[in-house]
């Protein structure tokens, strides 16, 4: 039986290997150590770069039919290992089970897609001026590709960014968030299991993510930098990235607004703005963060909207019942404490919620009258905290919506065709979802503008980002 015990202290480069120094990964729910990582340096990442290396010159000749062969064994894989990724999940980061659950077939679905795409990369032969050439585009892996994953979505950001590159024929190195190591390192046990050689997929835990990532950032065998995390460590990734002109893919920080117009189907409305708010616990970048809503509605939006969010079960995230689970740690308890009292002391009223509940656990919260200038409405809270703010028009609502330096994710309710369209197309963001408060799926393009990021993860935008172009012209000579 796989389990995480057996993972204890060990990180992966061409084979399992172990580290002198460990740190407990703590279960957010009790505070107990659910386990030991292996606490990796820059010694373990320049070897991981060698190994990347070195695998990449057998992986990038294989076959796309071969790839994409062991991705759908290791899709297949995942799913038969639901119930410890989804529990191992649960522990090290507080997702309640029935969301872990479906973030495992939500990882399994980009290693799916991604196994049926590797086959699909095609290259372009196009016409040019001299009729004794012909010009070939000639697609081919950028190089080994280093991944930073953040604790929100221990599997699906894994999975979203290393199924394209071992796709393209890349070589992946994974440094996995502190909070969330084992759930990375379950599932490249798995990718062993399908027969993934040796040194393509790597994961390197540690409690000193500048110690792993600045060698391998600065390696120049490493081709490219993807990073799923906050813009203020997205900035200084970038910049550090420039020093070897890495191609970079970069998905931050969000502050995503719903606007919830005059002749929304409320009940689609108060449906998904719950799911959107509250899917793991408000620990999304793509949650609802700020919520608009036409004044003519706002008081029963705003008094349905509180009793749907008091049904919610908060507990033990391995209760089956549980809709959420604790916060990720003390930090992110303090930062929604910091955010609901600023936003009282300015005069907002809360519905429901307002105090913390005892260990990490916070309960859904809901407030009205918040203050334009409260910091709920300017920063991202990352916690079940929903405002509700009142607009009187489409432009008001619009200007409300794009007034933040982040792009990620924007939601709209509206029954009007010709509104969804005007108001999509005017919201500066990478992602709307239209009556849709959870848009985000394997083949479908996901990342922000502005400060919300740099690149596209999912679908066929996501592999390209692991592809360059090789022109190839070829002169015929004399007939
Ligand atoms: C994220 O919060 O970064 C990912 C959310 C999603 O994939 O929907």
């Amino acid at each position: 039986m796989r389990d995480v015990k057996s993972l204890q202290g060990k990180y992966l480069t061409d084979a399992w290997r172990t580290t002198e120094r460990t740190f407990p990964v703590v279960e957010p729910a009790s505070g107990a150590v659910l386990a030991h990582a292996a606490d990796c340096a820059a010694a373990e990442a320049s070897q991981a770069a060698e190994v990347a290396w070195e695998a990449f010159l057998a992986w990038r000749s294989t076959s796309a039919f071969a790839r994409a062969t062991l991705l759908a064994r290791w899709h297949d894989l995942i799913l038969a290992n639901e119930e410890v990724l989804a529990t191992t999940m649960a522990r090290e980061m507080g997702k309640a089970l029935k969301e872990s659950r479906g973030e495992v077939r939500y990882a399994a679905g980009f290693v799916g897609w991604y196994a049926e795409e590797a086959k699909r990369v095609y290259g372009d032969l196009f016409p040019g001026q001299d009729p004794d050439k012909r010009l070939l585009a000639v697609p081919q892996p950028v190089g080994p590709a280093f991944g930073i994953t953040p604790w929100n979505f221990p599997l699906a950001m894994v999975t979203r960014k290393a199924a394209p590159a071992l796709a393209a024929g890349c070589t992946f190195v994974l440094k996995p968030a502190e909070q969330s190591p084992l759930s990375a390192l379950l599932l490249a046990d798995l990718w062993l299991e399908a027969g993934g050689p040796a040194g393509t997929l790597q994961v390197l835990p540690t409690a000193d993510p500048a110690a792993v990532a600045g060698p391998l950032i600065a390696d120049r065998r490493v081709r490219k930098l993807t990073f799923t995390g906050s813009t203020e460590v997205g900035r200084l990734l970038y910049a550090q990235a420039a020093a070897s002109v890495k191609r970079i893919s970069l998905e931050l920080g969000g502050h995503a607004p719903s606007l919830v117009f005059e002749d929304a189907d409320l009940d689609v409305a108060v449906a998904q703005v719950m799911a959107s708010k509250f899917r793991n616990a408000g620990q999304t970048c793509v949650c609802a963060n700020r919520v608009y809503v036409h004044r003519s509605l706002v008081d029963e939006f705003a008094a349905r909207y509180t009793a749907a969010a008091e049904r919610l079960v908060v507990g033990d995230p391995l209760d089956p019942a549980t809709d959420i689970g604790p916060l990720v740690d003390e930090q992110a308890v303090a930062k929604v404490e910091r955010h609901v009292a600023d936003a009282v002391a300015g005069g907002a009223r809360v519905t429901t919620g307002g105090k913390a509940a005892g260990g990490l656990y916070y309960p859904p919260t809901v407030l009205t009258d918040v203050a334009p200038d409260a910091l709920m409405l300017r920063e991202e809270t990352f916690g079940p905290v929903a405002p509700i703010v009142a607009f009187d028009s489409d432009a008001e609502a619009v200007r409300l919506a794009n007034d933040t330096e982040y792009g990620l994710a924007a939601y709209v309710y509206t029954r009007d065709l010709a509104r969804a369209f005007r108001v999509s197309e005017a919201l500066e963001y990478g992602i709307v979802g239209v009556n849709d408060g959870v848009p985000s799926a394997p083949y479908a393009p996901f990342g922000g503008v502005k400060q919300s990021g740099i690149g596209r993860e999912g679908g066929p935008w996501g592999i390209e980002e692991y592809l360059s172009v090789k022109y190839v012209s070829l002169g015929l000579g004399p007939a």
